[in-house]
């Protein structure tokens, strides 16, 4: 294996022409988002969706997100139905993905593991948006990170994540400094008969369910056929334990905390208890302390409403620690 750094680069406009050449051609541009860093390619052309599932080493082909510009681009991919327009009327550009029937098959059949459906989303990010008008292309991009790890929220978090350029990984990395949001983007299904909520991300259950009514949970049934396997729970592992609803840590462990009611001198993700700093702090924490000296990180309980939902979905798979 070489040992090749992939370029960090300063998403000024010759930063985001040569990512955009680079997409035209096949290549792999980690890109940052509001929610997190995504590794994009061009969604029309199979070869390079390919290789973002190598890049990720994926041990199966979880259908991705397609990044479009504005809710035109959308139309183009997806069919449209009146749910779709209210949600997209509120939320877009921002963290909420629609599930829809794809109108065709320019964009690779990869890109959706074979799904009739395709996920697809507008991200509020100025170099997401200025490489998805520069590029003129949808982009396929799941979370910049090695399969089943957690997402990266930081351009050196995708150097740390993903093999060099030279080994199949991302051409270059644009540096969009720390993501908003910090959680993925709220995935929900209209493709059947009632909208679902696949997977609890950046923007709020409720503030989705004020705007189109309540939202199903995906049926039990569907547990061997997931339709969204980011709902699987091996994924957003760290390398250290996890132990969830902790007060206090145990010999070894390090105190993720939460509020105000956290220890003095703990790692908080928001000592004032807000839900919104605590999703942006959640990865990047994770991984600063996922290894020695620690043995275990001990997470303070995080309140379950709003974007706390999200957090605690992560912080759930990211304690499971199954096996593949
Ligand atoms: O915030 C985000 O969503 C980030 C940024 C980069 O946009 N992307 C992201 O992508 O998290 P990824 O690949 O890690 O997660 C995509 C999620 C998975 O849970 C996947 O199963 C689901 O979307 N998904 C994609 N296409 C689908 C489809 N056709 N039907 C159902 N679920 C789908
Ligand atoms: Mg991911």
């Amino acid at each position: 294996m070489t040992e090749a750094r992939t370029p960090i680069l300063t998403p000024d406009t010759a930063a985001i022409a040569q990512a955009a050449e680079t997409l035209r051609t096949g290549g792999l541009v980690a890109f940052p988002t509001e929610t997190v860093y995504g590794l994009g390619c061009n969604a029309t052309d199979g070869e390079a969706v390919a290789r973002v599932f190598a890049a990720k080493d994926r041990p199966r082909f979880n259908p991705l997100i397609v990044h479009v510009q504005d809710t035109d681009a959308a139309r183009n991919i997806v069919i449209f139905n009146d749910t779709a327009d209210r949600l997209t009327e509120a939320f877009w550009p921002g963290a909420l993905t629609l599930v829809l029937p794809r109108r065709d098959d320019r964009v690779s059949l990869l890109v959706s593991a074979g799904l009739e459906t395709l996920a697809i989303r507008t991200p509020d990010h100025p170099v997401a948006q200025a490489l998805l008008v520069e590029s003129g292309l949808p982009i396929a991009a799941p979370s910049a990170n090695r399969a089943g790890r957690i997402s990266p929220t930081a351009a050196g978090h995708v150097v740390f994540s993903l093999p060099g350029s030279a080994d199949g990984g991302p051409t270059i990395i644009l540096d969009g400094g720390p993501c908003r949001v910090g959680v993925e983007s709220t995935v929900v299904d209209l493709s059947g008969d009632a909208p679902t909520l696949l997977r609890p991300g950046g923007v709020a259950q409720e503030d989705i369910e004020a705007c189109i009514g309540p939202l199903a949970q995906p049926s039990a049934s569907d547990d061997e056929t997931p339709k969204s396997p980011g709902m699987m729970d091996r994924h957003y592992a760290p390398e250290l334990p996890l132990r969830l609803v902790a007060t206090e840590p145990r010999p070894g462990e390090v105190l993720l905390g939460f509020g105000p009611d956290a220890p003095e001198g703990a790692i908080n993700l928001s000592p004032s208890g807000d839900l919104g700093e605590a999703a942006a702090n959640l990865f990047s924490m994770i991984r600063a302390l996922d290894g020695p000296p620690f043995t275990g990180i001990a997470v303070m309980a995080v309140p379950d409403v709003g974007l706390g939902r999200a957090i605690n979905d992560r912080l759930r798979r990211a304690a499971q620690m199954v096996d593949d």
